[in-house]
């Protein structure tokens, strides 16, 4: 692999794309190509000298293009099922070009079958494996900014709506994502042929919620709702039916203990960045004025 390594970033307008470009460009050493959906959205990457291509997963004759000169490339989709057609879309194509190395954003690694979509993750890790290409599989446990946003979020004024009981999950803050996305990309032959699971800090959502009225000084609650609700806002609100369904069912299993490992954390984080991962205090104290009502 070439020393500066060129890197193409997708989802760079999201919340761990948009990161991974930041900490790509912090560390040097690449050339960092963020990929954008349409021109208007490649306005705010030039504005701070970073280059753009325009990649749409949905439209075919824009992958070729966007992929020459690219050595790596983190792989990431938005929530739809439509991410097993567009990944096998961006691999296929990859896999034609001097693509070497895909780091790919999955889900969790827990031990059951019966939430689909992070069987899907899965199944589009396998692809990339097949396919030849040099790999690092990145599994992620759930966002804090689920919780907060940027964009949709569980938060409302002080109170979390959530759908899970009193289930604990394990939480990581897709900034620390971001960063061992970057570094797997940056040192893709010490990351090469690893499944990495992340998550950090194991909170029920109340614990959050006294964790928030703590940091903000005022008080928080979170308010355990159903799944049926959960599901029926999310399609109401236009998201994608049949990922939506795989949340729900995760839900459904969560309020049953029926997701071995649920709150599982893991102790990869310092050797990989060099500093410890964020605890939900720590998250909160970052978004102190923001959360403050
Ligand atoms: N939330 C969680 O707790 C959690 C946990 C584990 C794993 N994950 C995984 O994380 C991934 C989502 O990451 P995120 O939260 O950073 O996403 P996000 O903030 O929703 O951003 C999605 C990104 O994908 C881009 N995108 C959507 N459709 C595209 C298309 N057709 N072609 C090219 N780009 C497209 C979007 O571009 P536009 O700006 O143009 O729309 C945006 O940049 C999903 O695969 C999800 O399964 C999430």
């Amino acid at each position: 692999m070439s020393i500066q390594p060129t890197i193409l970033v997708l989802g760079a307008t999201g919340k761990v794309g948009n990161e991974t470009v930041r900490q790509l460009k912090a560390i040097g050493d690449s050339r960092v190509i963020a990929a954008v959906r349409s021109p208007e959205k490649a306005t705010q990457f030039k504005d701070q000298g970073i280059e753009t291509v325009i990649l749409d997963l949905d439209n075919p004759e824009t992958l070729l293009p966007a992929l020459q000169g690219v050595d790596r490339a983190l792989l990431l989709a938005g929530y739809s099922v439509d991410m097993l057609r567009q990944s096998k879309r961006f691999i296929d194509a990859a896999s034609t070009t001097g693509v070497r190395h895909i780091v790919h954003i999955g889900a969790s690694g827990a031990p059951t079958n019966e939430v689909a979509h992070w069987g899907w993750h899965q199944l589009i890790e396998a692809y990339i494996e097949r396919k030849g290409f040099s790999y690092t599989h990145l599994r992620p446990e759930a966002f804090m900014q689920n919780v907060t946003g940027p964009g949709y979020r569980w938060l409302d004024g002080n109170v979390i709506r959530h759908y899970v009981g009193n289930a604990r999950w394990s939480w990581i803050d897709c900034n620390d994502l971001a960063l061992v996305a970057a570094h797997a990309l940056l040192e893709a032959d010490k990351y090469a042929g690893q499944i990495i699971p992340l998550g950090y800090d194991a909170k029920t959502f109340d614990e959050i919620a006294q964790i928030l009225s703590e940091v903000v000084g005022k008080p928080f609650y979170a308010e355990a709702r159903s799944p049926e609700e959960f599901l029926e806002n999310a399609l109401k609100a236009g998201a994608d039916e049949a990922y939506m369904t795989c949340v729900y069912t995760q839900f459904k299993l969560n309020i049953a203990g029926a997701i071995p490992n649920a709150d599982a954390t893991f102790d990869n984080f310092e050797a990989i960045t060099g500093r410890k991962a964020t605890t939900w205090r720590e998250f909160a104290q970052r978004y102190k004025q923001e959360l403050d009502y």
